[in-house]
């Protein structure tokens, strides 16, 4: 397959599309894989769980996925990797729990492109730790999309967090590279991976890490997280996941004084970012019904330790890039 998508190619919109892309993919990594073994990282994401997904139906067992869990996840995801690839698709899945080793390098570092260095290079030592214990691995899938293709020497690159190394030996496959991030998803759909993982809104690589602001902890991180459930819960439940393009919560490193049980409450403030944009270059602010920021603030002040103020960030990108960082 060569990396450019044909004029003739038809964008892929429904189940039946998708499906004629699977059968066809299928034939296509068979021939290619034979009998040997493929590794892909899976990180739950859109794209690697697609990739998955199709390689599993395509050569089962020989599918070898690692999820490599930084401690950055959001709450439930890594759960949510292990219930649908290892107990509901059967997957050869191997789970590492790699938190300590990414919190203590993070210790102290309080600077966002080290944190970003420290969490790529981490993650690339984990996975490569991983990929050579392992014996007669031939092939290395990857989630490659088309954009990732056409914007490869733009500003993605830097994202790109999972980018594994480059002296790695092994032989790419690549089934979904031709298409755009919505074909992903309605192959995903077709391939019965659930909703919450298809349709689920970007996440930087470095995950919570570009939202605990300054030098990471663990308690400001999992009040981030239980704050971002929550945020992440009540948008579902006003349908607002349907409009909102990406939202999260973003955590500050300092803390103001408030009042709980009357008594002096020191606590971070939560800060709500919830953004449109088509193309992540710049993005507009949605209105966002003032009853609904309410109940959010309610239960975030309510149910998180450390929490004691919410905020809602209106900045549009320009100025505000849409990550805090
Ligand atoms: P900014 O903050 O630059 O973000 O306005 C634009 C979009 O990119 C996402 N983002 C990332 N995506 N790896 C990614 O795959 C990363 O390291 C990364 N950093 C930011 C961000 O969430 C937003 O959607």
């Amino acid at each position: 397959m060569s990396n450019v998508r044909p004029d003739s190619m038809a964008r892929i919109t429904t189940p039946e599309l998708a499906e004629k892309f699977i059968e066809e993919q299928i034939a296509e990594v068979r021939a290619q894989v034979g009998d040997k073994k493929v590794l892909l990282a899976l990180s739950g994401g859109v794209d690697s769980s697609v990739v998955a997904a199709l390689l599993i139906k395509a050569i089962g067992k020989q599918l070898v996925c690692v999820h490599v869990n930084h401690g950055l996840m959001r709450k439930g995801e890594s759960e949510q990797v292990i219930e649908v690839f290892q107990n509901q698709l059967d997957a050869n899945l191997i789970y590492i729990d790699a938190t300590d080793r990414f919190l203590d390098l993070l210790a102290g570092v309080s600077e966002p492109e080290k944190k970003r260095k420290i969490i790529g290079g981490e993650f690339i030592k984990v996975f490569d730790e991983e990929a050579s214990k392992l014996e007669g691995i031939s092939f290395l899938a990857q989630g490659t999309i088309y954009p990732d293709i056409l914007e490869s020497d733009g500003v993605k690159a830097h994202h790109n967090v999972g980018g594994l190394p480059e002296d790695m030996q092994f032989e790419l496959v690549e089934p979904v590279k031709l298409l755009y991030k919505d074909e992903v998803r309605v192959v995903g759909k077709a391939l019965g991976l659930p909703a919450s993982m298809v349709d689920r809104q970007p996440f930087p690589g470095p995950g919570l890490g570009v939202r605990c602001l300054g030098a990471i902890t663990r308690d400001r991180l999992n009040a981030l997280r239980e704050a971002d459930a929550i945020l992440r819960e009540e948008f579902d439940n006003a349908k607002l996941n349907e409009t909102v393009w990406q939202y999260f919560i973003a955590v500050p490193d300092f803390k103001s004084v408030g009042v709980k049980d009357s008594k002096r409450y020191e606590g971070w403030p939560a800060i709500i970012r919830a953004v449109n944009t088509t193309d992540a270059m710049s993005a507009t602010i949605e209105e966002i019904p003032y009853e609904i920021l309410h109940k959010i603030t309610a239960r975030i002040t309510a149910e998180v330790d450390g929490i004691n103020r919410v905020l809602y960030d209106l900045t549009p990108k320009p100025i505000g890039t849409i990550e805090w960082e």
